[in-house]
């Protein structure tokens, strides 16, 4: 899941090795290096776990000025050091990390590689035959990876040494991200800028397609077929504080605790002094043009676009269908006349939205990418971008990009709106709802302890948890689950309130979790009916609700707000259960098993 690279500096090592760690919050399950000391001298170590085990099992004579490092999350084959990166090649010759999946490898390894001896279960270690299939067929490196790139299907990111030539470092890069960082007389590769900002702030991209000679001082972009390149390069405004703990012993509590600031950030951001919105105009044109918009995105950032539906539609007057881009791209139902599409993501890198990016842009129809990266490679290939503006979320369970997604998209709506001069957005007052959501969470994180006791009374020794809701509360319910299961493991289901009752109702039993929100004002009344249904079944219900519908004997009560933004605030509540379920059952809270922060692959 993460790749670094380096080449011309004595202290490959540690820079490798410090770049992992910096790649660690991504997830991962296994790991490795391959260092070269450019004079006949080589290492490879790779372990099972965490990075500090790989650290262990690196001995003090592993020094060398070029090497290549690898965090895997396992997808082909299962998570050994057999099947750890980086892969080598049957006689030892050449070493590769790949992030990715390959599609032909069984065709390749069929057609060009009988009678070779594998190492491991992985598509990777194809690729790295393949090309040793070729040099021994009389081909220099160069050539052999060439050929070798023109025959792989699937996405890669690859970095490879040639022992044979190790005063370069062979770079692909097809769908999945890969920078080349420039250092001061050495260069570095990473699949994220984070790993290198120790290194560097100076980053060169890579196109679909290219190829990278990298040497100590040289950075050669070429097409696979050899058609040179030019790329200038760009800084990288983060700071490496930004992505420290400080004092938290948690980076999920520390971004749950930021979004008061983030709220104001993008207040000041998006809102110019005199009250207009800064949007851009080229953006707006386009969106009025359009007659449905498609929310594209995966995990909490669809659930943040289930929220923008309503916000949307209500707003800006415009139908929207949210959709998963691993379902959508695959099976596109029929478009509207003049669709447009935005794509909500984090990273900017989720292949799955991505591919549906890749046939939007076939297509020649409109996009924006709302991300928290700039320079993302969903925020390069869409027409527009909105950037989130939450600052680095490095703990894999996502919290402040979902309430920075949900206040950009009520800043679009709104601008929107006003461009259409809708009542409704001019009724709708951006600036002092923001201030409310920067204000609201901070009433509820400052109610930890209160949230903390309420997370042991209610889901100690719980194997099963429901989280219900209508309207905006059920979009909200879906996020709540997810946050829940993603870091507790448990169990947990997001519910729309009145469809409870038409089956999952049976899973209900003596002291069942049931966490009921209502924010929504029509569903109000018909919720508090939900929950007598299900405490009627023995149920335990903790209720979050807001100041306006709340009864005497709700548990948590979300500050005031415009409804349709109230996810901003309720979330919150349901971040912290989430938080402290899975500190309380021992989990890694920012490392969650089997995740990945950003998943490159489809
Ligand atoms: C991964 C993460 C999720 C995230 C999803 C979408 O699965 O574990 O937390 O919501 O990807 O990521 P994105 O970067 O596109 O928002």
């Amino acid at each position: 899941c993460g790749i670094v690279g380096v080449i011309g500096n004595n202290k490959t090592t540690d820079i490798l090795l410090n770049g992992l760690e910096k790649l660690e919050y991504r997830g991962y399950d296994s790991a490795g290096i391959y260092v070269n000391n450019q004079a006949g001298k080589d290492y490879l170590v790779k372990e099972v776990g965490k990075i500090s085990k790989l650290e262990d099992a690196v001995t003090e004579d592993v020094v060398g000025s070029v090497g290549i490092g690898h965090t895997r999350w396992a997808t082909h084959g299962k998570p050994t050091v057999e099947n750890a990166h980086p892969h080598f090649s049957e006689d030892n010759r050449f070493y590769l990390v790949h992030n990715g999946v390959l599609t032909n490898f069984e065709e390749l390894k069929e057609k060009y590689l009988q009678g070779v001896d594998f190492k491991s279960q992985t598509d990777t270690e194809v690729a790295v035959q393949l090309v040793d299939h070729f040099a021994k067929e009389g081909m220099n490196g160069e050539a052999a990876f060439r050929k070798a790139l023109g025959l792989i299907q699937g996405s890669y990111a690859f970095a490879m040494i040639d022992k044979e030539q190790p005063d370069r470092i062979f770079v692909a890069k097809n769908k999945s991200p890969l920078l080349i960082g420039l250092g001061d007389n050495f260069n570095v590769i990473c699949s994220d800028a984070m790993a290198m900002l120790d290194q560097t702030h100076e980053f060169v991209e890579i196109h679909d397609g290219e190829v990278v000679i990298l040497g100590k001082g040289s950075v050669n972009i070429s097409k696979i077929d050899g058609t040179p390149v030019h790329r200038d390069s760009y800084t990288v405004n983060l700071d490496a504080s930004d992505i420290s703990k400080g004092t938290y012993e948690h980076y999920m509590l520390k971004e749950i605790d930021e979004q008061p600031n983030v709220m104001r950030k993008i207040s000041q951001n998006y809102i110019n002094p005199d009250g207009s919105l800064n949007v851009e105009q080229d953006l707006l044109d386009e969106l009025k043009k359009a007659d449905r918009l498609y929310i594209v995105a995966a995990g909490t950032s669809y659930h943040a676009g289930l929220v923008g539906k309503n916000i949307f539609e209500k707003i800006a007057d415009i139908p929207v269908d949210v959709e998963l881009g691993s379902e959508f791209g695959y099976h596109m139902p029929k478009l509207s006349k003049h669709p447009f599409f935005i794509f909500l993501s984090q990273s900017g890198e989720t292949a799955d939205s991505r591919q549906v990016l890749v046939k939007v842009n076939e297509m020649n129809l409109p996009s924006l990418t709302m991300t928290n990266v700039p320079n993302s490679t969903l925020s390069r290939e869409a027409t527009f971008t909105m950037e989130l503006l939450a600052g680095p979320e490095i703990a894999v369970a996502s919290t402040k990009a979902y309430t920075a997604q949900i206040a950009v998209e009520s800043v679009l709506a709104k601008a929107l709106g006003d461009e259409k001069n809708l009542e409704v957005a001019k009724d709708f007052n951006l600036k002092k709802q923001l201030a409310l959501a920067a204000n609201g969470i901070q009433q509820i994180v400052d109610e930890k302890a209160t949230i903390k006791q309420l997370t042991a009374d209610y889901l100690t020794d719980q194997t099963d948890a429901f989280y219900i809701g209508r309207g905006i509360d059920y979009a909200l319910s879906l996020e709540a689950a997810l946050k829940l299961k993603e870091i507790s493991y448990i169990h947990a289901e997001g519910f729309a309130a009145g469809e409870l009752k038409h089956g999952t109702i049976a899973l209900i039993e003596k002291n069942t979790p049931v966490i009921a929100y209502i924010n929504d004002g029509v569903g109000a009344s018909h919720t508090r009916g939900n929950i007598q249904e299900v405490e009627a079944r023995g149920a335990h219900v903790l209720v979050i609700a807001s100041q306006k519908y709340a009864e005497k004997g709700d548990q948590i009560i979300i500050p005031e707000i415009d409804e349709l933004i109230s996810p901003i605030i309720s979330v919150v509540p349901a971040q912290l259960i989430a938080y402290y379920a899975s500190l309380a059952r021992g989990n890694d809270v920012d490392k969650p098993r089997n995740l990945a922060k950003s998943v490159t692959v489809e």
